[in-house]
């Protein structure tokens, strides 16, 4: 998804822009540009491709960039026009003078093309440089004045920034949807779609809200609402250093996500639970007891690898607390006229909070009188300011675009609050201490696979070439399943589908053939014997097989020799351990097809629009 950066102070700007471009890649982009502020005109650097290229481009014209100090960085993911450099960010108006950047589509871009007549010669075919445009109309000498008067007649969503060749000193950005930040550091600002570009440089942020406006020149800052009302904001600490956004020694920053599991999980886990009285205890859930018994129906929202997670949350949640609940895709969700009430519980999944379907669905859970809550990692999105509650994942930074350590943590979180409320149910006290008891085994077990992931790479070495590919897991193992499927398809672009162990006679079989395998989770739990069968099913039919399966399983070996073990565990608790087999699984392959497996083709890691 597209990504901002800008800047405003005495530093030299242009490697803060290109450097904050480059920190915003993992959100999935296909070109880039950069504008500057000089003090006669303004100088824009534009590419398709990489920041590489953009990088390239800029040393070619480091003469015309020097000593420059105000500037503003776009990293765009195509939506309205094709990857060309005449549609990549910024876009001007006003012959130069105005420039923009914008995430977000606006969605009444043809009646404001007519609104501004025909006499404007439109450079791209975005709807941005439409909105560059309404500005410059509005434009008298007054750069906030213009922005808000503009946005007044804007339907859809925008973060952006602009600037202006008479403001040469001034930045003005607007949020309605897409995500923008401001960072302080010493008589200078910072602004990005997150706050990773800033991190070096400062700690300090305060995160616009929808409909604010914000109005920085190099010694203030000031902000408003779209009636031009001044507001106060808070100014807040991040937590997240430069460092931990680093590979750390990995050659990817998806093998460095994998392998942070251990860690990140018991982040997730930390402090949030109690032993002796086999329950857990999040805060963030701010409901009553009464308000909590109340609850008949439990409901979670997510898209992606999310809803995957709230799938193994749906099993954890009927079997703990027996509260029915869904799953809902948020995309499906926010159109189909969903029954919630008072007494349904919502929680909101998102790794980035900032996912367009989930925060719309989540406004129709509000609307219609839900408990909304929130399970999110990144800290003050938007999904977690929106939601009356919640918890975050604590994964840290996930930069990767597949993502995986959210995945585990999100799976983490909707355990405790299953337990949390089955124990105030009907789940005894010795339930609650054994799971709790075991949870806290999870990271060494995690350990475990990491340590003999060679064996791993062998057996992706041995499959990496099939064109086709089944996953089969059953009970919770299904959503792993989904999840493994996805990854697979997502960064080694291998076709994938996942299937209940069950389903395969009613359809799936009819494709095994000698080049069709399928990869079967089959760990010793209480539906060992009928994984088995299916997988008997599966040789039956000459279709290579490659099995998930308990340590210690001898019977395993006889189906199969391709056989990535792992350590045993409760039934509930499987997601966690076979999932991590499945992420080294896929990353291996996409490795030994030579993909880029941080950034695949197509996929961005924060979808903003919907
Ligand atoms: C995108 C990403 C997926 C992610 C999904 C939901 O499609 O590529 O990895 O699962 O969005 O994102 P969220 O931030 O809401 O978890």
């Amino acid at each position: 998804m597209c990504g901002i950066v800008g800047y405003i102070g005495s530093k030299n700007v242009v490697p803060i822009l290109v450097q904050g471009l480059r920190r915003l890649e993992y959100r999935g982009y296909d070109s880039a540009g950069i504008a500057v502020a000089k003090k006669d005109q303004i100088v824009r650097v534009r590419t398709v491709g990489k920041v590489d290229n953009l990088a390239n481009k800029v040393k070619l014209n480091s003469e015309e960039l020097k000593d420059t100090h105000v500037g503003i960085a776009h990293t765009r993911w195509a939506t309205h026009g094709s990857v060309t450099e005449a549609n990549t960010h910024p876009h001007q108006a006003l012959n130069g003078k105005l420039i923009l950047v914008h995430n977000g589509i606006v969605e009444n871009y043809r009646e404001l093309k007519e609104f501004l007549g025909p006499d404007i010669q439109y450079a791209s075919e975005t709807d941005s440089e439409v909105l560059a445009h309404l500005i410059g109309k509005f434009y008298t000498g007054n750069l906030k004045q213009a922005v808000m008067q503009a946005l007044q007649k804007v339907r859809g969503t925008y973060g952006i920034v602009v600037m202006h060749q008479d403001n040469a000193e001034e930045l003005v950005a607007a949020r309605m949807g897409s995500p923008l930040v401001v960072g302080f550091g010493d008589s200078e600002y910072y602004l990005a779609s997150d706050a990773t570009p800033m991190l070096s440089y400062t700690k300090k942020v305060m995160y616009l809200n929808d409909g604010e406006v914000v109005d920085i020149k190099k010694d203030s800052l000031e902000v408003f609402n779209l009636k031009d009302e001044q507001l106060e904001k808070n100014v807040e600490e991040v937590s997240w250093d430069d460092e931990q956004a680093e590979k750390q020694g990995f050659d990817h920053f998806m093998l460095k996500e994998i392998h942070d599991q251990p860690n990140v999980f018991q982040d997730a886990i930390r402090g949030r639970f109690n032993l002796n009285e086999g329950n857990a205890h999040l805060g963030g859930l701010n409901m009553t007891p009464t308000e909590m018994s109340s609850i008949n129906h439990v409901v979670l929202l997510a898209c992606g690898t999310a809803s995957y997670a709230a799938q193994v949350g749906k099993g954890m949640f009927e079997r703990l607390a027996g509260i029915p609940t869904s799953v809902e895709i948020a995309s499906e969700f926010r159109y189909k006229d969903p029954i919630v009430d008072s007494k349904t519980l919502v929680f909101a999944i998102s790794q980035s909070g900032e996912t367009a379907d989930t925060l719309a669905a989540l406004r129709e859970a509000k609307r219609k009188g839900a408990f909304v809550r929130g399970i999110v990692n990144v800290v003050g999105s938007t999904i977690a300011r929106e939601t009356d509650g919640g918890t975050y994942i604590h994964a840290g930074p996930e930069l990767s675009v597949a993502s995986t350590k959210a995945y585990t943590n999100m799976m983490a979180v909707l355990f405790l609050y299953a337990l949390q409320f089955g124990r105030s149910r009907n789940l005894p006290l010795s339930a609650g201490q054994s799971l709790l008891h075991e949870l806290r085994r999870i990271p060494e077990k995690m350990n475990y696979i990491l340590n003999n992931k060679d064996i791993i790479k062998t057996l992706a070495e041995k499959f990496k070439n099939y064109q086709n590919c089944y996953f089969l897991g059953r009970g919770l193992n299904y959503p792993v399943a989904l999840e493994g499927s996805l990854k697979l398809k997502e960064i080694t672009y291998i076709h994938s589908e996942a299937y209940p162990g069950g389903e395969m006679k009613h359809g799936p079989i009819a494709l095994l053939s000698p080049d069709f395998p399928v990869i079967a989770i089959m760990t010793q739990n209480q539906l060992y014997d009928k994984m088995r069968s299916n997988v008997e099913e599966i040789i039956a039919r000459g279709a290579p097989i490659f099995l998930v399966a308990t340590v210690g399983d001898d019977k395993a070996r006889q189906l199969s020799e391709d056989i990535i073990f792992v350590p045993k565990t409760k039934r509930l608790l499987e997601p966690f351990i076979n999932t991590v087999a499945l992420q080294l699984f896929s990353y291996y392959v996409a490795i030994g097809l030579d993909r880029d497996v941080d950034r695949p083709r197509n996929l961005a890691k924060s979808v903003t629009v919907e």
